[in-house]
């Protein structure tokens, strides 16, 4: 175990005394895009490596560049720079990506649906090496509600009329009425985010007190009553 331990120690010191002794050239420096794959670790001196861009990049200037290992042990400079290919944004996403018209090779575009909205489609889309988006942006649908039950009693009235169909969508609303002289507990209900609409409301009788203490005024009823739901009274 011990004897093991030297000796790895012992090879690593001689592989370093073998390699400093005698000049050579590193990996070469590279910059974003360049194809590093076929780069080893270690070069002789006056070995060449010719710089190629990789998949989705494309060369700042039309030849490939050719480098070579020099006597100092340092690289003789390269001008390859490699760009990477760009995807269109589609138009409706434009304001929402700040007004660009493209994203390199590699960008990642998410997608979320606003509250009440569900996705029909993928939540991302990538920029591929070919210039093409991975997905389509996806579609964004509102929740779909069930119909809202009736009150006992009462009625749904929808806002939108002439009401058809088996459900409600996301944003849609109505109000609930009681069979006079009853009325509603509460008196909208809607289709909510989570796809929910409220419990029908309960009917039932209501009523006001005479009212009182009106400013600059007087109470000119025939009968003094209680007054219903819905009952209105006058100011003159
Ligand atoms: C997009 O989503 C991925 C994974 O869900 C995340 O790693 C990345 O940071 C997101 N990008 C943006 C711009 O929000
Ligand atoms: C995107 O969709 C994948 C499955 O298609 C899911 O695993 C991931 O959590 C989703 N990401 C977000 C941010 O909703
Ligand atoms: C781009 O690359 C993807 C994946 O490799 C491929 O499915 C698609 O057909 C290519 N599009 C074009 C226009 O070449």
């Amino acid at each position: 175990m011990s004897l093991t331990r030297c000796f790895l120690i012992l090879c690593q010191f001689l592989l370093y005394t073998t390699v400093s002794s005698k000049k050579v050239c590193g990996r070469p420096p590279i910059t974003e895009g360049i194809d590093e794959s076929i780069l080893k670790r270690v070069y002789e001196v006056g070995e060449e490596v010719t710089l190629t861009c990789e998949q989705g990049y494309l060369p700042s200037t039309s030849s490939p560049r050719r480098i070579s290992c020099t006597g100092t042990g340092d690289w003789t400079p390269s001008d390859l720079a490699c760009s990477p290919n760009m995807c269109p944004i589609p138009k409706p996403l434009q304001p929402l990506a700040m007004g660009r018209t493209e994203a390199p090779f590699k960008s990642i575009l998410n997608f979320t649906c606003d509250d009440g909205y569900v996705m029909l489609g993928f939540n991302s889309s990538s920029c591929l090496h070919n210039g093409t988006w991975s997905n389509p942006p996806p579609m964004c649908k509102a929740v779909n509600c069930p119909l809202p039950r009736p009150p006992v009693d009462g009625r749904v009235v929808h806002d939108k009329k002439p009401f058809t169909g088996t459900n409600t969508i996301y944003g849609q609303g109505w109000a609930y009425e009681c069979n006079p002289p009853k009325a509603p507990s509460y008196e909208r209900g809607s289709c909510m985010a989570d796809g929910t609409v409220s419990e029908p409301p309960t009917c039932r009788d209501v009523s006001c007190p005479v009212p009182t203490g009106i400013p600059n005024g007087v109470i000119t009823f025939a009968v003094m009553r209680e007054h219903r739901y819905k009952d209105t009274i006058k100011c003159l």
